[in-house]
């Protein structure tokens, strides 16, 4: 392990005015979303999809790093229309100076004797694949584990048992020079209140915290991606921005060590303008650590529809794409 290389890449991913674009949707997740533009989904179109985001021009002055799914790391582009020479997805990210990482953990399994609740799968042979990925030149790896609140969840045992796979995971991608993104994310959906999901936040992050103590993870190798704290997505009560970002820094001053670099929020459905006032927020309050983002769906919604599936609308899409980066870029640097 070599502590420096981490921390140069965890910095170079928290880098003032950038953030991730995280595009590692699973097969089934991007399936889902090609079918609402009435796309089929198979490895080709994916790639003509995410193509479009990775080549957009001037992306790579608000997007540090990119979070790839197996399939795409393992694919490559050709940037030139008619040129049969193609580059490795990694290697065309690198060249315009963003950072490749890789989504390493394998989806989530029912847990036994809790219906509703999940563990993250993808300890088995994880050693392997990050020596594969490093080798493939990815410079940062990303673990979900995803924690849903309902009438008698979150137990402590699911917690627990997630927090400790998010600390094993951790430390082995630590071992490979590998920054680990370590992703706790309390879920939006629920009738739940703010105060309820700050609770649940709470315990999540702490126990998360514990157990990357136990396993003596380098804080200040790794990033932070948590759920903003929020009221639940069907709550008759719905906290403003302000409400939010102040629940949110309290919670994690209370529980997120000063070593750690960055804090990278998920959008878990929130809209692209909810996502990006909320983080204008939280910038605006500030706390020890870089507040950025690492977001999904609040990054490609309107790209998608923009785009929806055809060649002709690609110019526009990629205004729509680059448009969206600029603001969020601009709210993570509210401050
Ligand atoms: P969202 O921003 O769509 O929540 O996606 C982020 C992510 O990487 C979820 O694991």
């Amino acid at each position: 392990m070599n502590i420096s290389t981490l921390k140069q890449t965890a910095k170079a991913m928290i880098a003032p005015g950038k953030g991730i674009l995280a595009a590692d949707e699973s097969a089934g997740t991007i399936k889902k979303r090609l079918e609402k533009i009435n796309v089929q989904s198979n490895p080709d179109t994916n790639l003509v999809y995410r193509k479009m985001l990775f080549t957009t021009p001037g992306i790579e002055e608000f997007i540090s790093g990119v979070i790839l799914y197996d399939e795409t790391i393992r694919q490559s582009i050709s940037t030139e229309q008619g040129k049969s020479n193609k580059i490795p997805v990694p290697q065309y990210l690198t060249d315009k100076g963003i950072l490749p990482g890789i989504k390493v953990d394998q989806g989530k399994a029912e847990m036994v004797n809790s219906p509703g609740e999940h563990i993250t799968k993808g300890l088995d042979g994880l050693r392997d694949r990050l020596v594969e990925y490093r080798n493939m030149g990815a410079k940062f790896a990303k673990w979900r584990a995803v924690i849903a609140i309902g009438a008698d969840i979150p137990t402590d045992a699911s917690i627990k048992a997630n927090a400790k796979a998010l600390a094993e995971y951790a430390s082995f991608c630590q071992e490979q020079d590998i920054v680990p993104i370590v992703e706790p994310e309390v879920l939006m959906d629920g009738k739940h209140d703010l105060q309820k999901c700050q609770e649940v936040t709470t315990k999540t992050l702490k126990m998360v915290f514990d157990e990357l103590k136990n396993h003596e993870v380098i804080l200040e190798g790794m990033l932070l991606k948590p759920n903003m704290v929020i009221s639940g997505k069907e709550s008759s009560v719905q906290a403003s921005s302000k409400e939010i970002a102040q629940a949110t820094i309290e919670t994690f001053l209370r529980v997120v060590p000063r070593e750690v670099p960055g804090i990278v929020f998920l959008s878990g459905g929130q809209t692209p303008d909810e996502a990006t006032e909320n983080l204008k927020e939280i910038n605006l309050i500030g706390g020890p650590w870089q507040l950025s983002f690492s977001y999904g769906r609040a990054l490609q919604e309107e790209t998608l529809k923009a785009w929806a599936g055809k060649e002709e609308n690609v110019a526009a899409a990629q205004r729509t794409f680059l448009e969206r980066c600029k603001k969020v870029s601009v709210a993570r640097s509210a401050r």
